[in-house]
């Protein structure tokens, strides 16, 4: 018997079923998931009949310390006991309907339940009653898919997608989390029903598509979603970066290919959701701006640039959050190339200063992003840049010490330069301000007070000012 069944819930469960003779079952993931030793709370109880009426009576009987909520618009009641939740359900004949907001309940028997749902894996069902505790209901060969590592469809996976074309990205995003193959046939309907994923609605796509991101490789995910076209309806700047052209003899890499290693060298130092996000989206403004120059070969002259423009359109259409999390993107792939370019020549510590101040506290995510991008096949060329790194790494430690322009806050403030020079809020202001900031990023004056206010004199003699106190 699977050990999870020990838990005293279970007993309860079965202990309220038995006067009645009431069927009920523990089905769904999170049989799946204990049987390949996942980790999941939510524990979704199907029984045959009235799934409210019965959880009422296991709230009964636990008595205290359980918290109850029903759900009438979904059919559910939920039980929160010892750190568990236990979903309470009536066993359904329709086809799943997830966040409709009218879904249709017409009460069916467990076969009819285990019908309507997504994959093999997902239909497996225990059973809680007296007479076969622990006994698998598995009409689907769900056990064997379980072992098999694969993702299939009970039904004709026509069927199953039609019901919820969300099953298709969640496909590829159980094929991705748990490293499962898609069977031939649920692939093949992949890309037939594929362009059934525009009725669904963008926030479960992106649901899902972060759940592909905090994946140990999201490649896997991405490459499957463009295998079956749905790439292209759902996030097709990241289909453009496909192919690798030629022109007089000289190519460029494939971007698409480089994004996802990227992507996955990155996920293996960071578990940062956008800064995940920021990887594959590094080099999205390249198609745009690939020019073919006689002398230089391909050029992305200013695609960092192009690609965190683009990024607000993109956020808005995924229904990702609008607000510092879109900031943070944008930022990383504008700078993404920075560092590179440091490590590429003479690391001087102006550069480094410059680029501390840009990134701010963003600059060791900033560091990562940039490591990962190094994907040549050269391997010289690599042990090279990674040298480099760790050279512009240390540098960007002892100036940090040094100089603190991390988190640069001007040491002469616009205030005390118009009442030095009896100035109103005007354009030399702005111009001293920026000179002192210039100056300490370069090196010239160190980021302190009283240097920064000696220079300010300077500058403002320069300007023909007269100090005034
Ligand atoms: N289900 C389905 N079709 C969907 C969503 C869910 O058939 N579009 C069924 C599956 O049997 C699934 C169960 O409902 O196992 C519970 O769904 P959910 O909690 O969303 O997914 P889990 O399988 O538990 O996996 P995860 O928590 O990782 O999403």
């Amino acid at each position: 018997m699977v050990e999870f069944l020990n838990n005293n819930i279970f007993k309860i469960i079965s202990d309220v079923a038995k006067p009645a003779n009431e069927e009920v079952y523990v089905i769904g993931g999170f049989v799946r998931d204990q049987l390949i030793n996942r980790t999941s709370k939510d524990i979704d109880v199907l029984v045959v009949g009235d799934g409210i009426g019965f959880a009422k009576k296991v709230k009964a009987h636990i008595g205290h310390n359980v918290s109850f909520s029903v759900f009438k618009n979904f059919g559910t009641a939920q039980i929160k006991y010892k750190g568990l939740e236990i979903e309470f359900v009536g066993a359904r004949k329709e086809s799943y309907r997830a966040n409709s907001r009218k879904p249709i309940v017409e009460s069916g028997t467990l076969q009819d339940d285990q019908n309507r749902r997504d994959f093999t894996i997902n239909t497996l069902a225990i059973s809680l009653n007296a007479n076969n505790y622990g006994a698998f209901l598995d009409p689907f060969g769900g056990l064997e898919d379980l072992e098999n590592k694969i993702i299939k469809t009970p039904l004709e996976p026509g069927t199953t997608f039609s019901d919820d074309p969300l099953r298709m990205m969640r496909a590829i995003r159980f094929a991705t989390q748990l490293n499962f193959t898609i069977e031939e046939q649920t692939r093949q309907a992949l890309y037939d029903y594929r362009d059934r994923i525009t009725i669904i609605s963008a926030e479960r796509i992106t649901d899902e598509l972060n759940k592909i991101m905090a994946s140990t490789k999201p490649s896997v995910g991405f490459k499957l979603l463009s295998k079956a076209g749905l790439l292209s309806y759902i996030l097709p700047e990241l289909e453009e970066l496909r192919g690798a052209e030629t022109q007089d003899g000289i190519g460029h890499k494939d971007n698409f290919y480089h994004t996802l290693q990227v992507l996955d060298n990155l996920c293996t130092v960071s578990d940062d959701l956008y800064l995940r996000w920021s990887a594959l989206f590094h080099d999205i403004g390249k198609p745009r701006t690939k020019r073919f120059e006689k002398n230089h070969g391909w050029t992305f002259h200013n695609h960092n640039f192009v690609g965190a423009k683009m990024l607000p359109k993109i956020f808005r259409r995924l229904k990702l959050p609008l607000n510092d999390k879109l900031t943070y993107v944008q930022k990383m792939v504008n700078l993404h190339m920075r560092p590179i370019v440091l490590a590429q020549d003479i690391v001087t510590d102006s550069a480094v200063r410059r680029l501390l101040f840009e990134a701010g506290d963003d600059i060791d995510d900033l560091m990562d992003l940039c490591e990962a991008d190094i994907t040549s096949k050269n391997e010289q060329k690599v042990r090279r840049y990674i040298n480099n790194f760790k050279l512009v790494r240390q540098k960007l430690i002892e100036i940090e010490e040094k100089d603190h322009v991390r988190n640069f806050q001007p040491p002469v403030s616009g205030e005390l330069i118009m009442k030095t020079f009896g100035l109103t809020p005007s354009k030399p202001v702005g111009e001293i301000k920026s000179a002192i900031k210039e100056a300490i990023l370069d090196g010239d004056i160190p980021n302190n007070f009283d240097e920064a206010y000696a220079f300010m004199l300077v500058k403002g003699k320069e300007l023909g000012l007269t100090q005034i106190r």
